[in-house]
């Protein structure tokens, strides 16, 4: 690259310095800092100009801008140094004299923010100004950096899009859940642009192919997409470096307030699940913050023995569910004690797409399916009255498809207002079938996955209709640990709520 350095073009009033666009400052007084910006993969960084322009026409002093370019528009690991080095060269040989007490900022999109927040972990020690915060756009914190994140770092403004496709509303949710959400910023906050996607990130030049197969239709133009997220930004910046004003406070506030709106459905949804990203299971960690159970597997066996929740305790534990030993759910006896609180044991396991190790925003987040190792409603209801049921009349009913609606219910719920109105103008509508007959073996319930099934109804509207394998025995089934059992695989809610937010008018 050594040709090229001495290389400095001015066009209109920008540098190009070694493919890095710096954008000196358009105004002459205040105070003097730097950004940092890294491209998305394959988005040549010019197309960030016009957002980077108005950014600086917003902030109150002089704001240095360089938007740096990978070779082939691929931020990549193995360069991110020298793509730094080089940025930072351009700074100066463009006028900028800055030194370990100017304050600096970063800002990456998409993956460009995977990037850098790997490069800020390993030299945020050696940086050769003040860093003062990290803004990831359509971009958030992985979760295996979550933990290595050093208390000297700087509070990073993570920002979503409500219909970006590629680093979805749920995988902010996720990021939101792991933050504080202050406005005085002292850690990190997940702030949401309701109405925009992925590409508004950049709103400029041609969408790479990976935008036109994933990105959800916006619902707010790029211009107003602009105008919302360089003024997050700014007031992002001058909080860092302690000079807010109230219209600052105000506005991230009011960002902190439309998010948690937005999100929460999605958070108590993953709760609800019990979201291994959350907290991990207590059966594969002994932390103090792990999950127990899922409280909605706790809901489906209630449902299932279909007694007052008064009347029965259930306890549920998240666990592997092909093991050696394997674990059978167990019920109480109310023959035994006078007043009766039937007791029941469970065990559930959440599946994650094949995807999820990949962290990349792009796929699902909430399970996939719960497989829930249930006690049969017969059983139920033998222990509790202490008399005979017929197994045929308590457990033939597709139990299993309507504790599956009840998760879509409660989605519709919870789901705001707009979010509910775009998914029954124009989503995919999850319909739920009733329960096919039983699996023959534990191996082969535990297989066969929920289904999820894509077709279109009678108004030739495209609908996804979801089945759920089950396997159930008679309590007085001839091998014991399998009698008087109703399993089902159960429909998240959180992925039911999921489906209705993204899913369901993503292409
Ligand atoms: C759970 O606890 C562990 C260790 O005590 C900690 O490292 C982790 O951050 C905690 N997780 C959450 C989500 O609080
Ligand atoms: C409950 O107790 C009665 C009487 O001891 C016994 O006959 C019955 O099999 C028990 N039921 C279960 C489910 O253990
Ligand atoms: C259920 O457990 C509670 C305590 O956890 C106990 O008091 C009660 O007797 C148990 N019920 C039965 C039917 O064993
Ligand atoms: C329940 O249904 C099965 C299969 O249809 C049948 O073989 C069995 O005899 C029935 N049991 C009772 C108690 O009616
Ligand atoms: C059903 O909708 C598709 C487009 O979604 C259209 O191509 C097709 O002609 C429609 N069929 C009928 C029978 O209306």
């Amino acid at each position: 690259m050594n040709f090229l350095a001495c290389l400095a073009v001015l066009i209109n009033t920008f540098f190009i310095i070694e493919g890095n666009i710096v954008i000196p400052p358009s105004k002459t007084s205040g105070t003097e800092i730097g950004l940092i910006f890294v491209q998305g993969a394959e988005i040549p960084a010019q197309n960030y100009q016009k957002f980077a322009i108005q950014l600086q026409s917003k902030f109150n002093g002089k704001l240095w801008i360089v938007l740096t370019e990978f070779p082939l528009n691929t931020p990549e690991p193995l360069l991110v140094n020298s793509v730094m080095s080089s940025a930072y060269d351009a700074l100066r040989k463009s006028g900028f004299q800055f030194d370990q007490k100017t304050p600096f900022f970063f800002g990456a999109h998409s993956l460009g923010g995977i990037i850098i927040q790997d490069y800020l972990l390993k030299n945020v020690a050696q940086l050769p100004f003040q860093f003062s915060g990290l803004v990831l756009e359509g971009s958030f914190i992985t979760r295996s950096n979550l933990n290595k994140i050093p208390p000297s770092f700087p509070a990073i403004l993570t920002l979503g899009g409500e219909l970006d496709g590629l680093a979805r509303l749920t995988r902010m949710a996720e990021s939101f859940y792991h933050n504080n959400q202050d406005s005085s910023l002292k850690e990190s906050i997940t702030l949401v642009v309701d109405g925009m996607n992925h590409f508004q990130f950049i709103g400029d030049g041609e969408r790479t192919p990976t935008i036109v197969k994933n990105d959800i239709q916006p619902e707010i133009s790029d211009e107003q997409a602009r105008d919302s997220i360089t003024s997050i930004i700014n007031s992002y910046m001058n909080i860092r470096i302690d000079r807010p004003s109230q219209k600052d406070i105000t506005l991230v506030n009011q960002f902190i307030k439309s998010t948690s709106q937005l999100v929460g459905p999605l958070v108590d949804g993953l709760d609800l699940e019990g979201f291994y990203h959350f907290n991990t299971p207590c059966s594969q960690s002994k932390q103090p913050n792990c999950t127990q159970g899922s409280q909605w597997s706790q809901f489906a066996q209630e449902y299932m023995v279909g007694l007052a929740s008064a009347d029965i305790n259930v306890f549920n534990t998240l666990r592997t569910l092909v093991s050696i030993p394997e674990y059978f759910p167990t019920i109480s006896n109310c023959s035994k004690v006078s007043t009766c609180i039937l007791n029941i044991s469970t065990y559930t396991q959440n599946i994650y797409s094949a995807l999820d190790g990949l962290d990349n925003g792009l796929f699902p987040i909430a399970a996939s399916e719960a497989r829930s190792k249930l006690v049969s409603r017969q059983a139920g209801m033998e222990a509790y009255f202490h008399k005979k049921f017929d197994f045929n009349k308590t457990d033939s009913e597709s139990i299993c498809s309507q504790i599956n609606q009840e998760a879509v219910n409660w989605a519709l719920k919870v789901a705001p207002v707009n979010t509910l109105k775009r998914y029954l103008d124009k989503g995919k509508q999850l319909v739920i079938a009733d329960d096919p007959g039983s699996e023959k073996t534990g191996l082969q319930w535990v297989y066969t996955p929920l289904k999820f099934e894509e077709t279109k109804n009678s108004n030739n509207r495209t609908i996804v209709i979801v089945s759920s394998p089950n396997l159930r025995t008679p309590s007085d089934y001839a091998i014991k640990s399998f009698a008087g059992v109703h399993y089902c695989k159960l429909l998240s809610p959180a992925r039911a709520v999921e489906w209705i937010y993204i899913d369901s008018v993503k292409p």
